[in-house]
C-alpha cells in the first residue's frame, strides 16, 4: 500500500542513544504501516526498546536513520491530531484543575466556544462513564477514574492517532479488565488509529488486530501477528477462545526468544 494511505509508517527505522559508555544500539531496522483505524500493540521485553519506539512515533525524538511518517510526511516533532496516554495518571492529570479543566486542556487553542467545550467534555465523560465528574479533582477520583479522565482528555480532540505507553500499568486487575473493555468501546465509537505498548501479552491480543513483537539487542521486528478475533470482543468468550490461547501461546514464545 501507498505510504501516503497509511496513518502512519515507519521505514528502516534505526535508534542509538549517545551514553557516557559509548554508543548504544537501541532499534535496529523497524518498519511496519498503520492503516487508518487499526490497533496495534507493541510487545517485547523490558529494555528492548518499546518506549524508544513510541517516543519516535510522538515525533519527541527522531531516529538516528530511517523515517517515521505521519499520512505520508516525515514526523520531525509532535504532530496536530496525536493525542498520547501514558502509564502514570498521577503525572499526566493537573491535580490543581478539576475533571473538567483537565480535559479541556488540549481545546484551549481550538477555536471552540465555552459552550461547545462544555458539550464536547460531556460527551467524552459520558464515553468513559464518568459523566456528572466535572467539578471533581483528580485526587478525588480512585485511580482507574483518573486513567478514565486521562482517556477522555486524549479523544475529546477526535485525534487521527492515539499512542499509549503501558496504560492500565498502575491500576489493579479488575480496573485493567475493565479499562480494557472501555478502550474497546472507544475505538468502536471513536475508530481512531491507535498504537499501545504493554508488557501484558494477553492485553495484547485482547485488544488488537494486530502485534508487533520486538526482539533482541538492538531490537527487531520479531513478527507482525494479525489478530483475528471476532468483535464484539469480551473477557470471557474471547479470552476462552482456542484462537485466543494459540495467539497468546505463539508471542510468549516470542517475547521470550524460544521462538
Ligand atoms: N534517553 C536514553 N539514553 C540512553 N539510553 C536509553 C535512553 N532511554 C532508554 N534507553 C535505553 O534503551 C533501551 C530501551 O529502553 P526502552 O525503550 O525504555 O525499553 P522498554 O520500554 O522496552 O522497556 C534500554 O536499554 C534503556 O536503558
Ligand atoms: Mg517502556
Amino acid at each position: 500500500m501507498n505510504s501516503d494511505q497509511q496513518v502512519i509508517s515507519v521505514e528502516s527505522v534505526h535508534m542509538e542513544y549517545s551514553t557516557p559508555g559509548g554508543i548504544k544500539k537501541v532499534l535496529s531496522d523497524i518498519s511496519f504501516d498503520l492503516p487508518k483505524g487499526s490497533f496495534a500493540s507493541i510487545v517485547g521485553p523490558s529494555g528492548v526498546g518499546k518506549t524508544t519506539l513510541l517516543r519516535l512515533l510522538t515525533g519527541l525524538m527522531t531516529p538516528t536513520s530511517g523515517a517515521i511518517k505521519f499520512r505520508g510526511s516525515i514526523v520531525t516533532t509532535p504532530p496536530k491530531g496525536l493525542s498520547v496516554v501514558l502509564q502514570d495518571y498521577t503525572r499526566s492529570l493537573m491535580p490543581w484543575l478539576t475533571v473538567e479543566k483537565n480535559i479541556a486542556l488540549p481545546l484551549r487553542k481550538s477555536g471552540m466556544s465555552k459552550k461547545q467545550i462544555a458539550e464536547a467534555i460531556e460527551v467524552v465523560l459520558e464515553e468513559v462513564g464518568l459523566s456528572g465528574n466535572q467539578k471533581n479533582y483528580p485526587w478525588q477520583l480512585s485511580g482507574g477514574m483518573q486513567q478514565r479522565v486521562a482517556i477522555a482528555r486524549a479523544i475529546v480532540m477526535k485525534p487521527e492517532l492515539l499512542i499509549m505507553d503501558e496504560p492500565f500499568a498502575s491500576v489493579d486487575a479488575q480496573t485493567r479488565f475493565d479499562l480494557e473493555d472501555l478502550v474497546l468501546k472507544v475505538r468502536d465509537d471513536f475508530k481512531i488509529t491507535t498504537v499501545m505498548v504493554t508488557h501484558d501479552i494477553d492485553e495484547a491480543v485482547y485488544l488488537s488486530d494486530f502485534v508487533i513483537v520486538l526482539y533482541g539487542t538492538p531490537a527487531k521486528v520479531k513478527e507482525i501477528i494479525k489478530v483475528d478475533l471476532p468483535f464484539p470482543r469480551n473477557q470471557i468468550a474471547t479470552r476462552g477462545s482456542k484462537k485466543f490461547s494459540d495467539l497468546r501461546t505463539k508471542i510468549y514464545g516470542q517475547v521470550r526468544g524460544l521462538q
